[in-house]
């Protein structure tokens, strides 16, 4: 069976020849056709033109053909940064918040991570699936295509494989692209407050090879902050990793630089995120490397910090990604619309450069490059079909406003 979306008025980020990412001044650029068609056979997407170049349907018994009615067609985003299987919500903490606490005083207070820890270590698999499919299934009709989610929440072997295997069965479930990350050094658990060697030994000895040995994750992370793991740590875990041939993805420079970006890049972590501060010597560690900074606006928007220097990349020639980072504690959002609205309103980041950042970058950041991130021939057909707009830029401005239509993913509406 074909599909044939015409009549697009835009056809948003084609083409023609397969990127690794964009970077620095190229973000500005995104190409795009007026007066659009793009055509889709097993879930890929075949062809795509202006309407002047459109050859019409061969056979109607075996074509559908979608009408775009003016409005405008773009890739999916890519979320290379969320942690969605959770248990509970934590709203209780936002009020203490409100009244005046800061996230590091809530988490000395027993809130924050291992709060989600202890509610996630009593639910059941099977509450978890069927929450975080809920989930999946609001985003994906907010424009999500692909996803990375991060376990984490677990910080006992049962408990991380627990939230693991959820991972899993989301991906065989559904037809997003999902990146599983094993995030078993999120925090410190209450039995090894005096022990971290300890932890860290259970992480890398016991943990990791576990979860290698069931296939349950595509990466590691590790929350590498004052308070939370150092240098030291993030070294030993990334290395490990590394004798595993598994690539790294990083919380990095969230609240203090302590060199986090460097050991990150030094190992050949895929990407680093969060980034609300920088230095220069982090700057010049990604310069040259293979390694996705990626920032988490709605994380910033949400806590009060400060945003990640998405302008200051780009000037120094790096690529940017943008991600929901998707979490009970400190973006309890994943509206992928929402992030790329605070890309251009508070990263001044221009909407050119935002949907790099949301599509092509965020498909680097998580390994799918080669199957997602644009409209290009080969590539899955995750897009999203969205009202009448007058320009592309409006989907930026517009915040808050729902302006997607329709959600394809692997060719089927959703
Ligand atoms: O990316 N910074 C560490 N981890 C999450 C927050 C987790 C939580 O508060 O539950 C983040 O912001
Ligand atoms: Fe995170």
């Amino acid at each position: 069976m074909k599909t044939v979306i015409k009549n697009i008025a835009e056809l948003i980020q084609t083409e023609d020849t397969p990127r690794k990412w964009v970077a620095g001044n190229d973000m500005k650029n995104i190409n795009t056709i007026k007066d659009a068609f793009v055509e889709i056979e097993n879930g890929l997407i075949t062809s795509f033109g202006s309407m002047g170049q459109w050859n019409g349907i061969e056979d109607w018994n075996d074509t559908e053909v979608i009408d775009a009615e003016g409005g405008m067609v773009f890739p999916t985003y890519c979320d290379s940064h969320t942690h969605l299987v959770f248990a509970a919500s934590r709203e209780g903490e936002f009020v203490d918040r409100i009244n005046g606490l800061s996230y590091t005083e809530i988490a000395e207070k027993g809130g924050g991570i291992l709060n989600s820890a202890e509610k996630l270590q009593n639910a059941s698999e099977d509450e978890l699936y069927e929450d975080a499919l809920m989930r999946l299934n609001e985003l994906v009709q907010m424009g999500t295509g692909a996803i990375e989610i991060k376990s984490g929440y677990g910080l006992t072997l049962e408990s991380e494989l627990k939230i693991l295997r959820v991972i899993e069965r989301l991906k065989e479930n559904t037809d997003v692209t999902i990146k599983a990350t094993f995030l078993g050094a999120h925090a410190l658990p209450k039995e090894y407050q005096d022990n971290k060697e300890g932890y860290m030994d259970l992480v890398i000895d016991e943990m990791l090879p576990k979860v290698i040995e069931e296939k349950l994750a595509d990466y590691v992370d590790i929350f590498c902050e004052e308070g939370y793991f150092t240098i030291d740590d993030t070294k030993r875990l990334l290395e490990a990793a590394n004798k595993f041939g598994i690539k790294a993805k990083t919380h990095v420079n969230q609240f203090n630089v302590i060199g986090g970006v460097k050991a990150s890049v030094d190992l050949e972590a895929l990407s680093v995120d969060h980034l609300e501060k920088m230095v220069n010597e982090d700057y010049e560690a990604l310069k040259g490397s293979n390694c996705m900074p990626t920032i988490l606006p709605s994380c910033s928007f949400f806590l009060g910090i400060p945003y990640g220097p998405a302008k200051e990349m780009m000037e120094r020639g790096l690529p940017v990604a943008l991600a929901s980072d998707y979490n009970p504690g400190s973006s309890p959002s994943g509206n992928m619309n929402f992030v790329a609205s605070l890309g251009c309103i508070t990263l001044k980041m221009t909407p050119e450069e935002v949907i790099n950042a949301t599509t092509i970058n965020t498909a680097y950041a998580m390994g799918a490059e080669k199957e997602l991130g644009s409209i290009a021939i080969g590539k899955k057909a995750n897009l999203f079909i969205t009202k009448p707009i007058p320009s592309y830029g409006y989907l930026h401005y517009s915040f808050g406003n729902n302006v997607i239509e329709k959600v394809m993913i692997n060719g089927k509406f959703q």
